[in-house]
């Protein structure tokens, strides 16, 4: 089967990528001719652990290529992927214009029977936009389906997460859509993959409502860790005896400085524009975005009581990166916190193992960029863990207190625990112990 993937941006490179590798022949389009030169290259412009491997292999074995060109590639395809940004507008709610555009694309492009499948985050009823859009471009002259088949691929574990899903969900309103997609997904069918099949409308309400839930369980954790600093409690201890109820589940239980990235705060948001947009308020989600924001405030405060005061102080930043294992900053509540702290006064010396290139570009150029961990540590007032790189889980302590002005660390994600920081004679402060 051939299918054409369009947007070759974080999940149109990975699902274009992870379909060649089951079979497909896989034609991966994006209007960026930079970015399509730097794959035909063999460079991959995200920053996703295995992913350049996965790449060349199928780029090798002949299934997987990159192009410019929309329209051959829509006429080869059997199954069209809608894969483009769906960036936040102003107000909070997904911008269209990418999808519709690449709609009215592909309308002009039928030469047969097509399944078209919006595979990013796109809002309720986004699926029926483009089957009108379509519709009306090319008149009643083409059969064509519209389904709507969310990606649920964490940045860091995308691979995995595409490979090995928890379930796949298609919103379909045809059996012929629904069975050239089971097709296209065998080898997850053979694997006994749950497939959840349903309306379009539902399927597109899953992939908000599973990432909203998800940054739900996130800033009711924060909150937890903030009423355990005011009775005394352990968080980490809570989380553990709230996770083994297995109607809670252990995962994303996590304190920290708040969700970022590119996903949890712009799904939040554009459900809770859904919502109102249909004339309800969903207050939950709404009250988890305040909570998110309040909670890297939370944080700024943190750090200042820790340092006495901020301006003038050195801090030491240990991580730009919303997470782990990516190179991406964006909505990355450390890129917050350092902003906020320049903003106070204090000079910010930081660190991130693959984020720098991306921090020099956006951050306030006052922050001194280092080679590594101790470099960022040296001679600053205090140190602050705000991404739990693997690199920071094991670092030289005796060493980072030797190079501290004063042997403080606000440890914001929770990686060392309390009592051996105080017994090597750290002022160590952490979230919710
Ligand atoms: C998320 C969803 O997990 C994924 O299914 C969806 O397709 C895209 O959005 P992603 O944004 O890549 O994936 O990262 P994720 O691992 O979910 O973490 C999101 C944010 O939550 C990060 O800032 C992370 O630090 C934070 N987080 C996560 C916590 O603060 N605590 C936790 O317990 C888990």
């Amino acid at each position: 089967m051939n299918i054409c993937v369009i947007g070759t941006g974080y999940v149109g490179l990975v699902t274009g990528t992870c379909f060649a590798d089951f079979g497909v022949t896989v034609e991966c389009v994006d209007i960026d001719v930079k970015k399509i030169e730097m794959l035909k290259r063999g460079e991959i412009p995200i920053y996703e652990p295995g992913l350049k491997e996965l790449v060349d292999k199928n780029v090798a074995e002949g299934r997987l290529t990159f192009t410019t060109d929309l329209t051959d590639s829509i006429n080869r395809a059997l199954v069209v992927f809608i894969a483009v940004g769906t960036p936040p507008q102003e107000d909070g709610s997904a911008d269209l214009s990418h999808v519709k555009e690449v709609a009215r694309t592909i309308a002009k492009n039928l030469n047969g029977y097509k399944v078209i499948v919006t595979k990013s985050t796109v809002p309720v009823g986004t699926g029926a936009i483009v089957e009108e859009i379509i519709r009306k471009e090319c008149g009643a002259g083409h059969k064509f389906d519209v389904v709507s088949n969310p990606e649920f691929l964490r940045e860091g574990s995308a691979i995995e997460d595409f490979m090995r899903p928890n379930r796949v969900v298609l919103g379909a309103r045809s059996e012929q859509a629904v069975a050239i997609m089971k097709d296209l997904y065998s080898p997850l069918y053979l694997l006994e993959t749950p497939f959840v099949i349903t309306s379009v409308e539902t399927s597109e309400l899953i992939k908000y409502a599973a990432n909203a839930f998800l940054a739900t369980k996130i800033s009711f954790i924060n909150e937890v860790a903030n009423l355990c600093e005011k009775v005394g409690a352990d968080v980490s201890m809570v989380a553990k005896g709230m996770g083994l109820d297995h109607r809670v589940g252990a995962k994303f239980l996590h304190p920290g400085p708040g969700y970022g990235g590119s996903c949890f705060p712009k799904d939040t948001s554009a459900i809770t524009k859904i919502a109102k947009a249909h004339g309800y308020t969903f207050r939950i989600v709404e009250a988890v975005i305040d909570v998110n924001a309040r909670q890297m405030e939370l944080m700024v405060e943190k750090i200042r009581k820790l340092a006495g005061s901020l301006n003038g102080i050195k801090i030491g930043a240990l991580g730009i990166a919303f997470k782990p294992n990516t190179d991406d900053i964006r909505d990355s509540p450390a890129v917050y916190i350092i902003e906020r702290l320049i903003a106070e006064g204090a000079i910010v010396k930081a660190y991130d193992p693959a984020g720098m290139d991306n921090a020099k570009q956006t951050l306030s150029k006052k922050v001194v960029y280092c080679k590594d961990a101790y470099e960022a540590a040296e001679g600053v007032d205090a140190l602050v863990i705000l991404t739990e790189w693997n690199q920071f889980r094991k670092l030289d302590l005796g060493r980072i207190k030797e190079l501290l002005k004063s042997p403080k660390m606000a440890d914001l994600r929770n990686v060392y625990e309390p009592a051996s920081m105080k017994a090597l004679g750290f002022e160590y402060v952490s979230v919710g112990r």
